[in-house]
């Protein structure tokens, strides 16, 4: 027994929740007034069986160390050593984890970045590019920009030197292997300009490359590393934190090159995606510093694409959004070579991405004609219907009565008859005693089902596409399930914990709950119809994500076997969205 599970054994959750909280029984749990937030009706769940104590109105909780952490406001080694002592067990002296593989590619990553760098400062030619392009020796060294040589031995060799070893530089993604058959190696990025990424404190993480002169894929990014995941960082974000908490606003660009042209232009609140299309993850990083979000996407059909996704997701995040429109078809970065002013000025111009979806309902269809007044209607009702309170719902729809020279009244009635909008609710909820909680998705409560009834799974297994939504914790339990069933076609649930890491087993113990909560006394044929019912909205929802994602992808590729390969790909989602 180690430490931890010594004082797991010694202590009862609900006497420590006790504490704080006054419980009273309810079926197999204990409940009570939620500590975390102003509650009204008791939403705190203590599961003794299970150890947590868990609130399901406002999402918060966990086992005894999490509970204190969040009510003494201590990290976790102050929550054990408190509960260390109230159990009377004698801690061992504490050893951080080693992260020694990523803190090894990080060094790796500075190093090339300094490699990179300095052959850029040697080639003539590659300062002329950047300065070429507008920027000034100073941006050049703040933003840490490079050059890799037209080699594919310069850095592998540079990096052996500086004592990295092949598995290292490999897991680092700065070099790749020619084949599994052949195993000799070459550097990643070659003849093209270096562009470091950077995580929030500033690590370099990964790279972007941009060809010299021509050729494909213009933009060549680090893969995903174990310091890389490209949905979870934002280029420049380390730069432009402090302008944008001050400016409580975050502008997002499409290329390096439009990050650092803004930065160069004093306008630091702005960030870019790299080598991906907007992520959830990305706008939950951003919610950190501010609520205010504008779009400044090119102006070509691509960029209005990524901007109407971008809404979207955005819309989700709960997001205030406001769309920039560049000038004279350009991206942010030409517009700034031309005149930093007229950016300045396109920024103030923002408008709210309600009136963006206006303006450009208008401007593709024809509001004189009856097919094109419709036309407008399918563009614009579902996202009005979609605006939080009725008061902006009605401004919107006066609005377009009055382009579309009718009465809003009609409009109310066309919107009200638009279907249900997907928000997830348990189809036969027998007690209602928390708040109606919509912040949990399906996937939560599919792996809920699945935890609570292992046998379940085998459901899953053989209906469940698999290009799946999870948000990261549930991606790692949904794959932990996976692994199991795939190695013993059965689920044992300690097994999959075994999987897991601790933070991503306190997930696993909740999941559970939600179902105990929402479903006292489910039946098994009951769990089997709801599951089969969440897959199946959970397949649809995935399917047309990924048609959105292919239509983008599709548009943003340069190579014409990339192309087909795509568009093949897309067609076989096509097939599966028509079998659904
Ligand atoms: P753009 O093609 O608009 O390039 O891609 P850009 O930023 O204007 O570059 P310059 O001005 O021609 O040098 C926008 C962004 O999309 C990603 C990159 O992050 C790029 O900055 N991208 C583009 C890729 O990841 N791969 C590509 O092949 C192309
Ligand atoms: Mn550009």
């Amino acid at each position: 027994m180690n430490h931890l599970d010594e004082i797991r054994a010694k202590i009862n959750i609900e006497d420590i929740v006790g504490g704080f909280v006054q419980l009273k029984k309810a079926g197999r749990n204990l409940k009570g007034l939620c500590p975390f937030h102003n509650d009204s009706r008791p939403s705190f769940m203590v599961s003794p069986e299970k150890g947590i104590a868990y609130c399901f109105s406002c999402n918060t909780g966990g086992d005894i160390f999490k509970f204190i952490q969040l009510i003494e406001k201590v990290d976790f080694p102050g929550a054990v050593s408190i509960l260390a002592e109230k159990a009377g067990v004698r801690l061992p002296e504490f050893k951080p984890e080693a992260h020694n593989e990523k803190l090894r590619i990080l060094k790796a990553n500075d190093v090339a970045t300094n490699f990179f760098a300095n052959q850029l400062k040697e080639s003539k030619k590659g300062m002329e590019y950047f300065i070429g392009r507008g920027l000034s020796e100073a941006t050049i060294k703040e933003f840490q920009l490079g050059l890799a040589p037209d080699s594919y031995t310069a850095l592998r060799d540079h990096m052996k030197s500086a004592d990295f070893d092949e598995k290292l530089l490999l897991d680092a993604g700065l070099i790749s292997q020619r084949s599994i058959a052949d195993k000799s190696t070459y550097g990643r990025f070659r003849n093209r300009y270096m562009f470091p990424i950077h995580d929030q404190q500033g690590n370099a993480v990964g790279f972007g490359g941009r060809i010299i002169g021509d050729g494909e894929p213009k933009y060549l990014n680090s893969p995903d590393t174990p310091v890389y995941n490209k949905s979870f960082v934002l280029y420049g974000l380390t730069m432009a934190k402090n302008a944008i908490k001050k400016e409580d606003l975050a502008i997002f660009v499409e290329g390096y090159m439009d990050v650092i042209a803004a930065h160069q232009a004093g306008t630091k609140n702005v960030i870019a995606t790299s080598g991906t299309a907007l992520t959830a993850p990305q706008l939950k990083l951003i919610k950190r510093y501010t609520n205010n979000i504008a779009f400044a996407f090119d102006a070509d059909s691509a960029g209005m694409e990524a901007t109407k996704r971008a809404i979207e997701l955005a819309q989700e995040a709960k997001l205030n959004i406001r769309i920039i429109q560049i000038p004279d078809g350009k991206d942010p970065d030409e517009c700034i070579q031309k005149s930093p002013e007229a950016w300045k000025e396109a920024i103030k111009n923002s408008v709210k991405a309600m009136d963006f979806y206006f303006a450009h309902a208008f401007s593709i269809y024809d509001q004189n004609d009856l097919d094109g007044k419709k036309a407008i209607l399918n563009l614009l009702l579902p996202l009005i219907k979609q605006a939080s309170t009725n008061m902006e719902q009605n401004e919107h729809l006066q609005r377009l009565a009055y382009e579309l020279k009718t009465d809003a009244q009609y409009l109310w009635q066309d919107m009200k008859n638009l279907a249900q909008k997907k928000v997830y609710r348990p189809a036969s909820k027998t007690e209602v005693s928390a708040p109606q909680k919509e912040t949990f998705s399906r996937e939560e409560y599919l792996l809920g089902f699945i935890l609570e009834h292992p046998d379940l799974y085998e459901i899953v297994h053989s209906n469940l596409i698999d290009v799946t939504s999870f948000d990261a914790a549930s991606e790692k339990i949904y794959k932990a399930l996976k692994k199991v069933y795939n190695s013993r076609s059965v689920i044992d649930v300690e097994q999959v914990r075994a999987e897991l890491s601790e933070e991503d087993q306190e997930r696993l113990n909740v999941l559970p709950m939600l179902v105990e909560e929402y479903y006292p006394d489910f039946s098994q044929e009951a769990a089997k119809k709801e599951v089969t019912s969440l897959i199946r909205q959970i397949n649809m929802k995935n399917i047309r994500a990924s048609q959105k994602e292919f239509e983008f992808k599709i548009r943003a590729a340069q190579d014409p076997g990339e192309r087909t390969l795509l568009l093949n790909q897309y067609s076989q989602i096509l097939k599966l969205a028509n079998k659904i």
